[in-house]
């Protein structure tokens, strides 16, 4: 897999051209709130499919639809599946570029910070079934992830929370030197997008994903790490019935590991005191009367447990993390109290 950075419009088109001259026909999954800023692209003669917005483009149903509709375009071996949007769509048009006529090319545009630093890189594909996510999905590398940044200028400051999230996941378990340029620069980025600031935040953050997937591609066990602060981080999405955003979810579960790191003596006060005052800067509000007994059905649904049994990631320094294996989900609800 390649990635390839773009850094204008023009050089994005002339890219864009010269994927026409490699395959017979291109066909770009997005989604309208995507391609509405960006109407040039509406002008590649390329064969544009609109899907539904957000998580709604993840079910079998659209699937189906965008299957039939690559059938009657007569879409072949010889053509290039794009997708160009978020999580959602990258998500969605890898397993249609997996499974139509058992494998097509396929490249990823990521649109949004979190499918920068995350979503498109690592060969994740899946799609959604009975409010259940990623039910349904298989590992399929694209052939090349574009990154063009400015694609960020349009998103919302939710969005860029999402990805904000995602990345001082990584600064937390992997890198002390990330977290440091954090600590200086995050507040100024969550008031607004600075294209310069985030470039080599996002560099960063992509190779410790290409890392941490080299040793673990099919997330049977390292990979486990990048799920910091997502046992409690989904739970809390699922129990909120996904009005919580995932970016403040993470960051919820992200506070409780680190609060119990501490308590459990891996974390010293400094330490401690340090990711709270980073994550502080958020400004997220405190929850209020969390049933917990629901928060430990969901968490006890995780579809990461094994045998019932939960591998939690701690943090063991700024920028290292380990498996707990068998970790009390009763330390976990306890903590809670503190969001
Ligand atoms: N495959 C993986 O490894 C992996 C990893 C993390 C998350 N995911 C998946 O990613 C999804 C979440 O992704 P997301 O956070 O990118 O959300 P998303 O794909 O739902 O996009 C969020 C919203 O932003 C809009 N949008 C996207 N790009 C835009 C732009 N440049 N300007 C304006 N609007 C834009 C979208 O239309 C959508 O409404 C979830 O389905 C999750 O399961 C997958």
């Amino acid at each position: 897999m390649i990635i390839n950075q773009i850094n204008n419009q023009i050089r994005f088109i002339d890219y864009i051209e010269t994927y026409k001259k490699k395959y017979d026909k291109i066909f770009l999954l997005t989604q309208k709130s995507i391609i509405q800023h960006y109407p040039f692209m509406e002008r590649l003669d390329i064969n544009i499919l609109i899907c539904r917005e957000k998580e709604a483009c993840k079910s079998i149903e659209e699937y189906e639809t965008i299957i039939k509709k690559l059938a009657t375009k007569h879409c072949n071996k010889k053509s290039l599946i794009m997708g160009m949007g978020g999580g959602a769509i990258t998500d969605l048009s890898g397993f249609v570029a997996s499974s139509y006529m058992r494998g097509i090319k396929h490249v990823l545009i990521p649109t949004t910070l979190l499918g920068m630093v995350d979503a498109s890189i690592g060969g994740k594909t899946a799609l959604n079934v009975n409010n259940v996510r990623n039910l349904i999905g298989c590992f399929y590398n694209p052939t090349e992830v574009l990154l063009y940044f400015d694609f960020l200028q349009t998103l919302n400051q939710k969005e860029m929370c999402n990805g904000y999230a995602e990345i001082i996941k990584y600064a937390l378990i992997l890198d002390y030197k990330l977290f440091e340029l954090l600590e200086t620069n995050i507040a100024l980025l969550i008031k607004s997008v600075n294209i310069e600031t985030l470039k080599p935040i996002i560099q960063i953050c992509i190779q410790h994903k290409l890392n941490v997937v080299k040793d673990d591609q099919f997330d049977d066990n390292y990979r486990m790490i990048l799920n910091f602060g997502h046992t409690v981080g989904h739970a809390l999405e699922s129990y909120y019935n996904y009005k919580l955003s995932h970016g403040q979810a993470i960051i919820y579960g992200m506070e409780i590991s680190s609060y119990l790191s501490f308590k459990e003596g891996l974390l010293n006060n400094n330490q401690y005191n340090r990711i709270e005052s980073l994550i502080r800067q958020f400004n997220l509000p405190k929850l209020k009367n969390i049933n917990i007994k629901k928060i430990k059905d969901l968490i006890n649904n995780d579809k990461k447990n094994i045998h019932n049994k939960l591998n939690y990631i701690m943090l063991t320094n700024i920028g290292e993390a380990k498996i707990a294996k068998n970790y009390s989900k009763e330390k976990i609800l306890d903590a809670l109290q503190i969001l």
